[in-house]
């Protein structure tokens, strides 16, 4: 049992890291990853090497961390909360803190929609896809943010400004649709104009600040 599980867990490293790396993907990507529009980013797989200073950054978090208890969720959110994501080294450098395999690291990553292995754009917009809100036309928010931001939904926008996320109830079904900006929610966001003015509001504000710059 034990033996089918080690195998099982090898496989999905291997997976894990492909996935990562992109081997999966060499017959349609002729770019070797290394242009702007190189075909592996469209389709969600980041690959950006990390820097010196996140990798020290990264180092210093699992050795804060790794004798305490529970310590990968704490890794786990220390680093999202420096870098805006969780890099796929870092779940390398936990699991071997943590004498886990990356890829149960991995499993905890994509448990909790907290947790991100994208990096994020400098304002994150929330659109609420439960049943409550759908039915109250969160999708024409969804196109209306598109528009607004050139983010897609789950993507980032090129200009790294904007994330246009889709989620999961928020718990806020009675002010149904609701979003979310920057951590500031919006309810009633499709009648009211509060949440597409301050959508408004900062492609100016942001634009502004481009044109100074
Ligand atoms: S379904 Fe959107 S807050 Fe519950």
């Amino acid at each position: 049992m034990t033996k089918l599980k080690n195998v099982r867990l090898v496989i999905a490293n291997l997976l894990l890291k492909f996935h990562f790396t992109g081997i999966f993907m060499i017959d349609i990507c002729a770019t070797n990853h290394a242009e702007v529009n190189c075909c592996c980013k469209e389709r969600g797989f980041y690959m950006e090497k990390l820097n010196g200073e996140a990798l020290r950054t990264i180092d210093e978090i699992v050795a804060r961390h790794k004798n305490q208890a529970g310590p990968c969720i704490e890794m786990l959110h220390e680093v999202q909360n420096e870098l805006g994501y969780i890099p796929f080294e870092a779940m390398e450098k936990i699991a071997e803190a943590t004498g886990s395999s990356a890829a149960e690291v991995y499993g905890v990553v994509m448990f909790y929609a907290q947790f991100t292995t994208e990096p994020k754009g400098k304002h994150v917009i929330n659109v609420c896809l439960g049943t409550a809100c759908y039915v109250k036309g969160a999708q024409q928010l969804i196109d209306r943010v598109e528009k607004l931001t050139g983010a897609k939904v789950n993507r980032t926008s090129e200009d790294g400004l904007f994330s246009l996320d889709a989620t999961r109830c928020l718990g806020a079904c009675g002010l149904a649709p609701v979003c979310i900006i920057d951590g500031k929610y919006y309810g009633n966001a499709l009648a009211s104009s509060d949440f597409t003015n301050e959508i408004r509001r900062i492609v100016r504000e942001e634009k502004k600040a481009g044109a100074k710059a």
